[in-house]
């Protein structure tokens, strides 16, 4: 394995009744005046909203609130976030949503001590040295982002989608509840799904050598994902499911399973590209892109989609050479997607070739994207063709 130090400083809460329990001693850690940060009002139509009101004012803590936070949430958003907190000079930020109000909290957060833009941070030309503490309440397994300190924002001036993390920007707390996931509708439990198994992928397909439990762990996320995504699909108010899969979501991106693993992570770059032109949902974009990756890049390394397919899908390679059966598991994960009604094509999300160079070019713009098989513009252009 490559040298790796590993620092997670955020507490994680999970299960029913820690919200009632905990909350309010972790948000008076940081003061007594928050900003509750959410999106379109989901959070409303089940209870929570009305919810962690009533506990943080009945424990005298005064509550702010901004919402309308986009899903693939927007720079011009988080900027007028940024100056409702400057003005008003709130001690802490509660994220109540799924990723991109997350995400968005962070940038709220980076931007409130930082004097410049915040896109600073995006565009690479500075990093955070500060942010207001942050907490947050997860209502859609998905992302990660309740346990690591990345967030992608857009920006729609430029159109550009971009990504980033500070050790300023991990969450102080994070409450998990299954229950508050029962609500997301069947299409965001797909790209969550998508979204999280995606996670494990692009770390798995990695040539750092001697990661034998990383991979062992990486293998068992799969698994179980697999094995609950029939379960939170036929029964959205499955607990056990739910939670389970909320876990996998944590898991596949805190940095538990691949540490001083290099992975890959062209899949995730392409997307962005797709989703910063067409504000398709990030899950919805991974579906159609990763299996043509691997089928791209399969020549790369057969042997770990060998391992894939063996492992994870149970294909049996008796008689099989490895190709084939790295070409199964390829099929596999295909169709484990399409199990799910994922989408296959970006024709389904009506874009058609018009863009695709534009988007191949600004993928590679600092250079190859991907480590399992470096990508240059042609490369991406032609995955995103396929
Ligand atoms: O806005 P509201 O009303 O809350 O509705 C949301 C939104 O419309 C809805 N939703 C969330 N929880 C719900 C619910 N609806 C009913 N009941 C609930 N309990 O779901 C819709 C999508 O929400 P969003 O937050 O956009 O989804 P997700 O969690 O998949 O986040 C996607 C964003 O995260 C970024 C993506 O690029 C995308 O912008 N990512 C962040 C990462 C990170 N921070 O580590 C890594 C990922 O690779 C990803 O790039
Ligand atoms: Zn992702």
């Amino acid at each position: 394995m490559n040298p790796f130090a590993f620092w997670n400083p955020t507490a994680l809460y999970y299960g029913a009744g820690q919200i009632e329990q905990h909350l309010l001693t972790e948000v008076k850690k940081y003061g007594s005046k928050v900003l509750l940060v959410y999106g379109g009002g989901s959070i409303k139509t089940f209870g929570l909203y009305d919810k962690i009101v009533d506990l943080l004012k009945s424990g005298g803590v005064t509550v702010l609130e901004f919402s309308g936070i986009e899903p693939n949430p927007r720079l011009s958003t988080v900027h007028k976030a940024i100056e409702l907190c400057k003005k008003e000079g709130v001690d802490l930020l509660l994220a109540v949503g799924g990723g991109s109000v997350l995400d968005a909290t962070k940038a709220i957060a980076a931007g409130v001590k930082y004097d410049g833009d915040v896109w600073d941070f995006y565009t690479r030309k500075e990093r955070p040295q500060d942010a207001l503490p942050f907490g947050t309440i997860l209502t859609l397994a998905a992302t990660g982002s309740e346990m690591n300190s990345g967030g992608v924002i857009s920006n729609w001036e430029t159109q550009e989608k971009i990504g980033s993390s500070s050790p300023h920007t991990f969450p102080k707390f994070s409450f998990c509840d299954a229950e508050n996931t029962f609500t997301v509708s069947k299409k965001q439990t797909v790209y969550g799904i998508v979204d999280m198994f995606s996670h494990v992928l692009e770390a798995y397909f990695s040539h750092t050598t001697n990661t034998f439990l990383q991979e062992r762990m990486m293998e068992s996320v799969m698994q179980t994902i697999i094995e609950n995504a029939p379960k939170v699909l036929d029964n959205p108010h499955d607990f056990a499911a739910r939670e389970t899969m909320m876990y996998c979501g944590t898991m596949a991106l805190n940095g538990m399973i691949s540490m001083g693993v290099q992975g890959d992570w062209a899949t995730h770059a392409m997307e962005h590209e797709v989703s910063a032109i067409y504000d398709i949902p990030h899950g919805g974009g991974l579906a159609i892109i990763f299996p043509h990756w691997m089928n791209y890049v399969v020549d790369a390394g057969e042997e770990r989609f060998y391992q894939m397919a063996t492992r994870v899908f149970h294909i049996d390679p008796t008689g099989k050479t490895t190709k084939q059966v790295a070409q199964e598991g390829i099929q596999a994960v295909r169709h484990f997607f399409d199990s799910m009604d994922a989408p296959s094509t970006l024709g389904d999300y009506d874009i058609g070739d018009k863009d695709l160079d534009r988007m191949a070019e600004h993928a590679v713009r600092v250079g190859p994207v991907g480590n399992y098989k470096k990508l240059a513009k042609e490369d991406v252009a032609a995955i995103l063709r396929a």
